[in-house]
């Protein structure tokens, strides 16, 4: 078959990687794809958030199978494109990708169908919401409704800061449109979890659990970053926990996208916070999370082609689906002054020593010039270590980072902090 993957980092590099391990893979296209995935797939430059484009592309190529990566071409409609020019495409359709386009719908999902989730209220109206929140008095998150690639979410602790995340994302604009509409959320505590699924709308195949680490530096402190690293499984994710999360998410809600008439199909993310109440959701993504599938699809063992078709056709139930049983670290390697502002075009070293040492390695942010890598964006890299445990997977993936080298990189040295404080106990 030819596959074509849409999206250019960590993990569509993962998804590239792992696709090409499959005996059903022919020709493989990533697009625009990066500089690292060219082992594995040709990468072709296109605009993958022009619909009419890729399917001219898809249908160029004589593509059999297009996996999406990223959320916005799927929020386009770009598999309601490429299944109407009859390429199968996996991911969902426009209308169920919604769950992640609006946090607005996400959450009118999850109270008709049941689904625990903070207590929100929405807003259209500025004056409305600011005398909500000095009402309220309390510690809130405060959403845009619309996609705003990850950094649409403010979390406050005073009327004061409440009142400024408003006005930053419904009077200034900072998120342009989609903050026309707030979702303003109670605060959870609790630790967080990534649980990724493959669904085909009927069966749901929950994927090995993670956790990724958003902030900048070491003990989750400093700036929110696009993720600076992450681990898999996730131990709060106990078997109970996750028969939990079955039951009381993931059932309740692809049922409920059925009902929507909005059957949902392909991976589905569930971000999740394991409260002393049980398990809420954080968000609904309607793709595989990055860093998450960094570690979660080097653990897989069945044949993600296979997976994907079945999730395409509706025959998940007919999959046996196997995971390794071990553990995965990502820890990334980012430029120098990231998430603040940071220079680019820094020659990287030590890429074949860390695969040499048995690491994945996958590109974020590079660019190849003149047969030289170099750093291209501020998440530059992500080095992948596998092992029996966690312990073992951690000490393998800073094998590899100890080996690649630029100017100015930065990376945190504590990954998977919770799962090896909970062996030491
Ligand atoms: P989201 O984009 O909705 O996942 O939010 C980004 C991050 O903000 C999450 O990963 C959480 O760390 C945090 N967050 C979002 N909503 C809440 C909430 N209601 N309570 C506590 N933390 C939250
Ligand atoms: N790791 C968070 C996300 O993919 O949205």
């Amino acid at each position: 078959m030819n596959i074509m993957v849409l999206g250019s980092g960590g993990r569509e590099h993962t998804l590239v990687w792992k696709i090409s391990q499959s005996p059903k893979a022919g020709k493989i296209y990533a697009v625009p794809g990066n500089p690292g995935m060219k082992k594995y797939a040709e990468c072709i430059q296109a605009d993958i958030e022009d619909n009419d484009a890729v399917v001219a592309l898809a249908k160029e190529k004589k593509i059999d199978l297009v996996v999406v990566g990223p959320e916005v071409p799927l929020v386009n409609g770009i598999v309601d494109a490429l299944t109407e020019a009859g390429i199968k495409a996996f991911g969902p359709t426009k209308s169920a990708a919604e769950l992640e386009g609006s946090k607005v719908y996400a959450k009118v999902v999850m109270r008709r169908y049941g689904i625990p989730t903070a207590k929100s209220e929405v807003f259209g109206d500025i004056g409305r919401a600011r005398v909500y929140v000095r009402q309220m008095r309390q510690p809130f998150a405060i959403k845009a409704d619309g996609l705003a690639a990850g950094k649409g979410v403010i979390l406050t602790q005073t009327v004061d800061e409440a009142i400024e995340a408003i006005d930053t994302i419904m009077q200034d604009k900072a998120f342009g449109d989609a903050g026309s509409r707030i979702v303003i959320e109670e605060f959870m505590q609790g630790e967080e979890a990534s649980l990724l699924c493959f669904t085909d709308g009927k069966t749901i195949v929950p994927m090995v659990s993670s956790q990724d680490h958003k902030r900048v530096n070491d003990g989750d402190e400093g700036l929110n970053t696009g993720g600076m690293g992450a681990y898999a499984p996730a131990p709060v994710m106990t078997p109970d926990m996750l028969e939990r999360v079955r039951k009381e998410i993931l059932e309740p809600v692809v049922e409920g996208m059925n009902k929507e008439g909005r059957p949902y199909k392909g991976c589905l993310y569930a971000g999740l916070m394991i409260t002393a109440k049980g398990p809420k959701v954080v968000e609904f993504n309607a793709r595989f999370g990055d860093p998450e599938t960094q570690v979660v699809l080097p653990l897989l063992k069945s044949d993600i082609v296979d997976i994907m078709l079945s999730c395409i056709d509706g025959t998940l139930d007919e999959q046996s689906i196997e995971w390794s049983g071990g553990a995965a670290a990502c820890v990334i390697m980012a430029s120098g002054g990231y998430p603040g502002a940071y220079e680019k075009g820094k020659v990287i070293t030590g890429l074949e020593d860390a695969e040499k040492a048995g690491t994945l390695v996958v590109h974020a942010g590079t660019k190849e010039e003149n047969g030289a890598i170099l750093t291209n964006g501020g998440r530059v890299l992500g080095v992948i270590g596998e092992a029996d445990d966690i312990r073992g997977a951690v000490a393998k993936a800073y094998d590899g980072v100890a080996k690649i080298h630029f100017e100015g990189e930065h990376h945190r040295s504590d990954i998977a902090h919770r799962a090896l404080e909970r062996l030491q106990k």
